[in-house]
């Protein structure tokens, strides 16, 4: 036992359990060796940008993983989505899930669209396809689902409401490099996917990010987008940005490519470590993922229900911060609660209960190559330890802040 009172919690004057900080989304790094020989070519070739060979070699590898015909390399998710978006044509509203990173609703506002957020399943944490059909109105163009923590979203629902109704579907797939749905990789639905390979994914080149897709026309033009909209040397045919990835991210891309089944292994079994010596504890539901498909299991969420914890998933937050043990609210409060959308629309959560009930529940715990199983050990420990004396730390945590 490493707490035998809750004085030694640190938030009540105890040692902290980890002398270092313990963070969500560490970056994994494949061979330091290979990467560094990759980036000294690069340097001797003087080639950093522009479809150098990294980059094409990256796109290539990157198709025949996901089995889909066309990747993009973008410099990061949040400009892949915006590409993709504008290469749809996409424009008025966007039906999207609140309970996501703001960069997916970002990627549309930036571009004047509106995004109109749905309702999420409070089982799942995916967008409700039950409920989408409510938010469709005239000037709707299309659905963005989000295969949040990896888990892919209700792909088959969603594509029948946008034959349905005409609409395009994007997939923000930032979460799901490595994922499958009915044995086919993520990267195969909709119209296009979107990645990102930020640095706080599994799969990482430091920044970055990936459009993948089947269909010709679309890939033809979001690799004009991308690069200005030049067809050639002094030839633009398109209004265009810069989104292309760099040699070095492509760079860590191929080398972190070569590593990725360990970083899954390593995953895995943290997962399979927490999700063993957090599975009885009341009021602390584990999510899972489905082992028949592939998985990455880069996300440990927990689901903190306070009436059978006694204490609240920000209170627990508290105590393992104060531990060093960095757990996140992810995506805490919602878009919808967040700037410019609260502005425009202060009642949204109206329409969002399982959102708000869900963005108030979930915490995020470190994983990761970073992260040992004596670590997860520990954290659980103190997780075990804090819900057994849930009422009690309650009780003593809002003594302290009416002080
Ligand atoms: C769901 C989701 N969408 C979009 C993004 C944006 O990706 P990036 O940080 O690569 O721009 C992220 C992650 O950062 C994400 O988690």
């Amino acid at each position: 036992m490493i707490k035998n009172g809750i004085e030694d919690l640190v938030i009540f004057g105890g040692h902290p359990v980890f002398d270092d900080k313990l963070h969500v989304g560490r970056p994994n790094i494949g061979n330091r060796q290979h990467f560094l020989d990759l980036m000294n070519d690069m340097l001797d070739r003087r080639w950093f940008s522009n479809e150098g060979p990294y980059v094409k070699e990256f796109e290539k590898k990157i198709v025949e993983y996901l089995g889909v015909k066309h990747c993009i390399a973008i410099c990061n998710g949040t400009i892949a989505l915006e590409i993709a978006t504008r290469a749809l044509g996409l424009k008025g509203e966007i039906i999207v899930p609140s309970f996501t990173f703001i960069a997916t609703a970002h990627s549309l506002q930036w571009q004047e669209i509106t995004p109109v957020f749905c309702d999420i399943d409070h089982r799942t944490h995916h967008i409700n396809p039950k409920v989408i059909e409510k938010m469709i109105t005239p000037r709707t163009t299309g659905i963005f689902g989000v295969h949040t923590w990896g888990r892919p979203c209700d792909i088959e629902a969603l594509s029948e409401v946008a034959k349905k109704y005409n609409l395009k579907l994007l997939f923000d797939a930032s979460h799901a490099f490595g994922c499958s749905h009915n044995g086919k990789m993520i990267g195969n639905f909709g119209n296009a996917e979107v990645f990102s390979f930020h640095a706080t994914k599994f799969f990482n080149t430091f920044e970055g990010g990936a459009v993948v897709t089947d269909n010709d026309d679309l890939a033809i033009k979001i690799r004009l987008m991308k690069n200005f909209g030049f067809a050639g040397y002094d030839n633009v045919i398109y209004i265009g940005t810069n989104g292309k990835m760099n040699e070095a991210s492509a760079a860590m891309g191929l080398t972190n490519l070569e590593s990725i089944d360990e970083f899954v292994v390593i995953n895995r079994r943290n997962y399979e470590c927490y999700n063993s010596l957090l599975n009885n504890i009341h009021g602390i539901k584990i999510l899972r993922y489905d082992d028949h498909e592939k998985q990455n299991y880069q996300y440990i969420i927990l689901e903190v229900d306070e009436s059978e914890t006694g204490l609240s998933r920000d209170k627990l937050l508290k105590v393992l911060h104060a531990e060093n043990v960095l757990a996140r609210r992810y995506f805490y409060p919602g878009c919808h609660r967040m700037e410019p959308y609260s502005s425009y629309h202060p009642n949204a959560g109206l329409l969002l209960p399982e959102t708000e009930k869900i963005a108030n529940k979930v915490l995020c715990l470190p994983t990761g190559t970073s992260v040992r199983p004596e670590d997860v050990i520990q954290i659980c420990e103190i997780i075990r330890f804090v819900v057994e004396n849930g009422v009690e730390v309650n009780q003593r945590l809002s003594a302290e802040t009416k002080r």
